[in-house]
């Protein structure tokens, strides 16, 4: 899939250096429920990531490297046809507009050609970029789960709880959305 600044595509094993780059940021990681990745884990996550669909390369067109990666994946039972967004990119492509460039090709593919009906979103509350990049792409906070689950414990080995911001929004709606801004933007 292409947008004026960006190739979305799957990922290859010898993306390994530039998922590295950014799964090793402190910043990068401290939502996700892993840890930051050493060079080892980074090339073979290149290679599950390979045959692993669900996670889409997002490359500059300019020069091809992966700045980031978005995450689509359908939910069980198929036939409700809902399926899960998520991204990442790296810190020093952030503040650019890019994941949102990318995440709107992904959801006029998965609207569009896939079909799907509904798409779904989690985050921690505290994650503001990431709700922020959400309510940019037109998806309802439809809401707040206190204490959900825990990644990390602290220094006496006790769960430190998260909450989670669960937003959605319906194929129908969303097209209908954009079909309004395309027509806003032409005046
Ligand atoms: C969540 C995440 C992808 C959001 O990235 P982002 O770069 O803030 O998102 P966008 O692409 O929407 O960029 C929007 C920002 O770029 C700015 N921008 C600059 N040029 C722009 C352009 N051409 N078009 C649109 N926005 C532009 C916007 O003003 C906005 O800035 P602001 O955040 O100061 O308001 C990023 O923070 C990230 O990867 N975090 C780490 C991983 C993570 O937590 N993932 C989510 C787990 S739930």
């Amino acid at each position: 899939m292409e947008t004026k600044r960006l190739l979305i595509r799957g990922f290859k094993p010898e993306d390994w250096e530039d998922l590295h780059e950014y799964l090793s940021q402190e910043e990068v990681v401290k939502y996700e429920p892993y840890g930051v990745f050493d060079e080892k884990a980074s090339r073979d996550e290149a290679l599950r990531r390979s045959t692993d669909h669900a996670f889409w390369a997002v490359c500059l067109k300019d020069t091809g490297k992966v700045i980031g990666n978005l995450y689509f994946q359908q939910q069980e039972p198929e036939p409700f046809r809902t399926w899960e967004l998520g991204y990442v990119f790296n810190s020093q492509f952030q503040g650019k507009g890019y994941a949102v460039e990318a995440c709107i090709r992904l959801l006029e593919y998965g609207f569009g050609e896939l079909q799907i009906r509904r798409v779904a979103a989690h985050c921690d509350p505290r994650n503001s970029p990431s709700w922020r990049l959400l309510e940019r792409l037109r998806l309802r906070r439809e809401g707040h789960f206190l204490q959900t689950g825990y990644f990390k414990t602290d220094a006496d080995g006790q769960p430190m709880w998260h909450d989670t911001y669960a937003y959605g929004v319906l194929g129908q709606e969303w097209l209908v959305s954009r079909r309004e801004s395309a027509e806003k933007e032409q005046g």
